[in-house]
């Protein structure tokens, strides 16, 4: 067990040993018993965590905060539209300034092609860690909070056990592909038999299938690419599907939707999920699009881990803040 965490950044799970990331879930695990038991665990008493927040955000804003103040520490959030950023704060002086006034600072900007440089930015001059709560890249607290749900249905043995990471469709918005990036990138790391499934027009960024690829190849699993929505269910343990954007295709946000409008019938449902194994779990990061991604049946119905998998955000996440900004 590597126990020895403290002052390190999460920006993308890659950049931890598997021993580390055991670490991390062996702590998310006892931090959630002693939630249940209601045992106190002030581990970051007196600590600060800032988090800016560029986009929106419900499970990971709340999560954070709440984490934080369980653990005996305050987590002040800060929407970018009320700092001085547009008036010239860079990078730097947000990781200089904030840094100095703060013990943590955690940060979601998923604008394609700026959200990681912004974090990478901001850690470079950091002198606390820096906590990617979502970037056009990775998204590895929910990786995170993914595998700690995958690991409490199926143990912590999971060679052998498939998982379909897919897309499907959505209306709402053009999506990060960041959630999906960074599952692939853990259960990969796992000796899982991994799938990605998805349209033609949908990849995902080459780079992240390469390291996958070679993560699959250490650990013993698999990594293999589909285009067929229901092949990827096939005889999965675990499906993800969820939608995300043409980023890769184009930039225009307004092609993506009219792109994506050709796979409206790329939708969870009661026939797909039959297509899976009988003890199959259904997995979402949300918020969902429901009857649209996936049928209210399928999300509420018993094959759902969507709630675990979202309360798993809270225990990843006071892990990680735990271990890095004590
Ligand atoms: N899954 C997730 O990151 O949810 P929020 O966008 O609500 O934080």
């Amino acid at each position: 067990m590597q126990s020895y965490l403290a002052g390190r950044d999460m920006i993308t799970t890659q950049e931890f040993t598997t021993d580390e990331l055991n670490t991390i879930f062996e702590v998310a695990f006892d931090l959630k018993r002693k939630r249940a038991l209601g045992e106190s665990h002030a581990l970051l008493r007196d600590k600060v965590l800032a988090m800016l927040f560029f986009f929106s955000s419900t499970r990971t804003r709340v999560s954070f905060e709440a984490g934080m103040a369980q653990l005996g520490g305050h987590a002040q959030f800060i929407d970018h539209r009320t700092t001085q950023i547009s008036h010239g704060d860079t990078g730097k002086e947000i990781g200089e300034i904030i840094g100095r006034y703060c013990d943590g600072i955690a940060i979601r900007q998923c604008d394609w092609g700026i959200g990681n440089d912004y974090i990478r930015g901001v850690a470079k001059a950091s002198r606390v860690p820096v906590l990617n709560m979502q970037c056009d890249y990775y998204h590895p607290f929910q990786g995170l909070a993914d595998m700690l749900t995958v690991f409490e249905r199926f143990g912590r043995d999971l060679r052998g056990k498939t998982i379909n990471v897919s897309y499907a469709y959505a209306s709402s918005y053009q999506k990060p592909m960041s959630a999906p990036q960074s599952l692939i990138l853990l259960a990969t790391r796992y000796g899982m038999n991994v799938r990605l499934t998805r349209p033609p027009e949908f990849k995902i960024m080459p780079d992240i299938e390469d390291q996958a690829r070679d993560n699959a190849r250490e650990s013993g699993g698999s990594f293999e690419v589909l285009d067929d929505f229901d092949a990827g269910f096939s005889g999965a343990d675990i499906v993800y599907p969820k939608s995300w954007g043409a980023m890769l295709t184009t930039t225009d946000e307004e092609e993506s939707a009219e792109i994506g409008a050709q796979y409206t019938d790329w939708i969870t449902d009661s026939r797909r999920m039959a297509l899976a194994n009988d003890h199959a779990i259904y997995m979402h990061c949300l918020p969902a699009d429901r009857n649209i991604e996936v049928t209210d049946e399928v999300i509420d119905g018993p094959h759902s881990a969507v709630y675990d998998e979202a309360e798993n955000r809270l225990h990843v996440q006071k892990a990680v803040m735990a271990l890095t900004m004590r």
